[in-house]
């Protein structure tokens, strides 16, 4: 297909995935509004619909709860075709949300739109959408900051977006599953199993969700005594990026208090980082605050770095040296997974398939920080992996195969706001 007509094909999916107000990642497996989908969704809209592109970041704000998560999952309507579903979560919201978040890239994005507009800080759908991520970023900063750091606390690997990476497997092996009882998976009647996390691993998701369900969705309690507490290198990454936009917006609206907030928070943060290098990966790396463990692996989401604008040159040269070895045998970048690690598998998941919304954020942080030809290369990977499969949820490093879900919401999107844009950052 020629570059105008995967355009078209990439507007089509999103008008159809589109629920009126919201949009679906993709039809079947996922049947909801999810957070950072959203997200991402708004900047594919954003460039053949502007309007549309502010009602879906509306409508995700309006699950927001009164404590200020902004929730991973909003259920508009119940569908029997996914687990866990609204009554497995028992929220008690309206609309009914699951109860955790996922990764802050909300104000990065609500920025980008601003920004598109003309930046006119008069803005009213800007300065509603700004209220909602400060205070998201205060719940983050309230119940999610146990080492008062900065860093971002996990406290279920849903939260993060790489559902099974394997940063997790330690933490999630110390899970107990021995009261999850029965339940039925409907991800692996929508897409081949192979592609999709283990039947053990499962266990363990629920068994998190359980323990938050029984607490009342208690999110001091959920911090403080939670079966899963993970410092994530990618959440922590994003909300610093995403404290950096909010900064700009809130300073083109004269809130001088709140700058100041947000000025010390950043910093908080620049300095926090240091806790997750880890010297012997040569990376930043997610850190288990059970045992205090770095998980030694390198993944996408290591190279987040570059886009919250952190490290030295030491540690940039490092970090390029470990981009080099990630990718040294694949055939498309970025995978999410080295090929040499223990739990590589090119086509499961979060264990070394391509996702493009991480490869464009690494892009974009490896473009600002002088690594242009990286960025390139990761942007041009990304636009012949759609040419060569289509729009999929994520793809093999190796064959550049799809995997997972087809036309997927953000794929598109990705393709509308950058791969597949001719002139592109
Ligand atoms: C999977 C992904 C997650 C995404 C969701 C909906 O759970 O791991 O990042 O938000 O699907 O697409």
């Amino acid at each position: 297909m020629t570059i105008p007509l995967l355009s078209e094909h990439a507007i089509s999916i999103l008008r159809r995935n589109d629920h009126g107000g919201y949009t679906v990642p993709t039809h079947g497996l996922y049947p909801y509004q999810w957070n950072w989908d959203s997200a991402f969704v708004a900047l594919g809209f954003a460039e053949f619909d502007r309007d549309r592109a502010w009602v879906e970041l509306e409508t995700l704000v309006s699950g927001q709860w009164d404590d200020g998560m902004i929730p991973q999952i909003i259920f508009h309507q119940d569908d029997p075709g996914y687990f866990p579903g609204p009554a497995v979560w028992a929220t008690g919201r309206t609309p009914p949300t699951s109860g955790i978040t996922q990764p802050p890239v909300l104000a990065s994005i609500v920025r980008h739109l601003w920004q598109a507009e003309g930046a006119d800080p008069a803005h009213p759908r800007m300065r509603a959408l700004v209220a909602a991520c400060l205070k998201s970023h205060r719940w983050f900063h309230t119940y999610r900051d146990p080492l008062a750091n900065g860093l971002v606390m996990v406290t279920h690997n849903w939260e993060t977006g790489r559902d099974n990476s394997s940063e997790w497997d330690e933490a999630l092996d110390r899970v107990d599953t021995s009261r999850v009882g029965s339940y039925q998976r409907r991800d692996t009647a929508h897409v081949d199993a192979a592609m999709r996390p283990t039947a053990r691993e499962y266990d363990r998701y629920v068994a998190i969700l359980q323990f938050g369900r029984a607490c009342g969705w208690d999110h001091r309690e959920i911090a403080d005594h939670g079966p899963f507490r993970m410092i994530d290198v990618g959440m922590s990454m994003e909300l610093l990026r995403a404290n950096r936009d909010l900064l700009v917006m809130v300073q083109a609206i004269g809130d001088s208090a709140t700058a100041d907030e947000l000025k010390a928070r950043i910093a908080l943060s620049e300095h926090g980082v240091d806790w997750l290098w880890n010297e012997d990966a040569g990376a930043y790396c997610s850190r288990d605050l059970g045992t205090g463990q770095s998980s030694g692996l390198v993944t996408n989401a290591s190279f987040l770095a570059f886009y919250a604008g952190v490290g030295n040159a030491a540690q940039h040269a490092r970090l390029i040296a470990a981009l080099g070895r990630l990718t040294h045998s694949a055939r498309f970048l970025l995978p999410s997974l080295e090929a040499g690690s223990r739990a590589y598998d090119h086509q499961r998941y979060w264990r070394g398939p391509i996702w493009l919304v991480v490869s464009y954020m690494v892009a974009l942080g490896l473009a600002e920080t002088g690594h242009q030809a990286w960025a390139d290369r990761i942007r041009s990977d990304s636009a012949g992996l759609i040419e060569l499969s289509g729009f999929y949820e994520s793809f093999s490093p190796e064959t550049g195969a799809g995997s997972g879900g087809p036309d997927f919401s953000w794929t598109a999107a990705m393709w509308l706001a950058w791969c597949g844009k001719v002139a592109s950052p």
